[in-house]
């Protein structure tokens, strides 16, 4: 029989007769994809085990002695020198089983007030405050891109929509600084979820507490936790903070897939407002002209899967009573795959808006048409005195003459805009340019040249401050 294959040399074999069958030692395995906690695994052991010597619970040599083989069992999985074995279950069988090989007897000593249950919730809290941080360098990347691409092109004007139909003249820093406020509740909301994360239930045991004289506070202090959980039931069935953390991926990939979208959309040879480099585009097998937005199309199409993600985890939760059941292992993988398609996303996007060029002569020849200063119009027949409802259906009768005409309200001639209504002066061509438009939203948050100046200098600002600190 293989190490490991009979029951006597499961850790927890004491009570069995049998072995376990191979059907359900490959159904109930983890460590195919646990193993990825390893570091995290060892280091809340270490902490663990330093705890259990100060406090004289297990002896201090011994403590030492599970300090050094853990960190030697690191060393030795960080150079690949390491076999994971399926028959011990998951990657805390592993590295104890291992750790008992190298060191002996003392070795046995590490899981004293510990559980598995408590041991994973921990590790999983620290992995995921990892990814918190690393989630968040990447949007930054992200964030800088729209900064350079709103900076490079400052004062360049293009439609705005609404209904995807044009509808007023913007300025296309301002499009892009609307994708770094995305991008900065998305950081701000990894930060709030982080507060949740970062609660150490180590010490909670199997369920019920420990009877050993344990001190909590010193073990959550070594792992950078910043505080201890309450209640040791709660503590080993709680995920909540996985879900926050899946349902802040998953905005991150809305917004990721909404900016795909507007993407693919500029990209095709009706809008033509963007061009983006060829090393960020892919061809067809067939037709030999085509530079397909792949790249956005699957950050789209992505998005599904870590939407899926989140709702799985939801799902295995809502009928679990306490405390700990084994369809928590089901938290892992969904979570593994959800922050892997998250970061990926995240970079491969701050390069392609980092290398995107505008197409500037479409974006503006695009402000010309489709009455886009139609509100101005009707704006400055309020500011000459009549109700804002009433300039609404004068303006509207104007473009449908337009519309009829096949003509452009700024292409009718004074007289005839004078005709449409008697407060009409000469100087309402002034109003009628897109130019004119833009500059003229000159209030705070609008597409006016200087509250976009405004908004740069801030995001800017903040992208300097804003910082997630452990
Ligand atoms: N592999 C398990 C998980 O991921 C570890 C905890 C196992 N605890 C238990 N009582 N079987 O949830």
């Amino acid at each position: 029989m293989t190490e490991g294959k009979d029951h006597k040399s499961k850790l927890w074999g004491g009570r069995f007769q049998q072995a376990t069958e191979e059907l359900v030692e490959d159904f109930t395995e983890s460590v195919r994809y646990d193993k990825r906690l390893y570091r995290h695994d060892i280091k809340g052991s270490i902490a663990h085990a330093r705890m259990l010597g100060e406090k004289g619970i297990i002896a201090r040599q011994d403590s030492e002695l599970i300090i050094d083989g853990l960190n030697k069992i690191l060393e030795q999985i960080e150079k690949g020198e390491f076999t994971w074995k399926k028959e011990l279950e998951d990657v805390h069988m592993n590295i104890e089983k291992a750790l008992t090989d190298l060191i002996g007897p003392a070795g046995g000593r590490l899981h004293t007030a510990r559980s598995r249950n408590d041991q994973v919730a921990t590790d999983f809290r620290l992995y995921i405050r990892d990814e918190i941080l690393k989630i968040d360098s990447l949007i930054q990347k992200l964030q800088e891109a729209f900064v350079l691409q709103a900076e490079r092109h400052f004062g360049l004007v293009m439609p705005g929509f609404t209904h995807l139909q044009k509808a007023q003249p913007i300025l296309y820093s301002h499009h892009m600084l609307a994708y770094f406020e995305m991008f900065k509740r998305d950081r701000l909301r990894l930060k709030d979820c982080l507060s949740r994360v970062n609660i150490c239930p180590l010490g909670s045991a199997a369920l019920a507490g420990t009877s050993y004289p344990i001190d909590r506070q010193m073990t959550a202090k070594e792992l950078g936790f910043e505080a201890v959980s309450q209640n040791s039931m709660d503590a080993v069935s709680d995920r909540d903070f996985a879900l926050e953390f899946l349902f802040c991926l998953s905005v991150i990939m809305m917004h990721l897939s909404r900016l795909s979208e507007e993407l693919i959309l500029w990209m095709s040879s009706e809008f033509s407002y963007v061009e983006l480099p060829d090393a960020y585009c892919t061809g067809s097998s067939i037709m030999p002209q085509k530079k397909n937005p792949d790249v956005p199309e699957l950050v789209r199409g992505k998005t599904g899967r870590v939407y899926g993600s989140l709702m799985a985890l939801l799902t295995t939760l809502k009928g679990l009573p306490l405390t700990y059941n084994r369809d928590l292992q089901e938290d892992k993988e969904q979570l593994f795959d959800a922050a892997d398609t998250t970061a990926s996303s995240l970079a491969v996007m701050a390069g392609l808006i980092m290398n995107m060029q505008p197409n500037s002569a479409k974006m503006s020849k695009d402000t010309e048409t489709g009455f886009l200063t139609a509100t101005d119009l009707a704006d400055y027949l309020v500011k000459k005195g009549l109700p804002f409802r009433q300039a609404h259906e004068v303006v509207g009768k104007a473009v449908a003459q337009c519309l009829s005409k096949g003509k452009e309200l700024q292409a009718l001639g004074i007289d005839e805009l004078k005709r449409l209504h008697p407060l009409i002066e000469d100087d309402v061509l002034d109003v009628l340019s897109v130019e004119g438009s833009v500059a003229s939203r000159k209030c705070f948050g609008g597409t006016g040249h200087q509250p976009v100046q405004e908004a740069l200098d801030a995001a800017k600002k903040w992208l300097e401050e804003f910082k997630i600190i452990l």
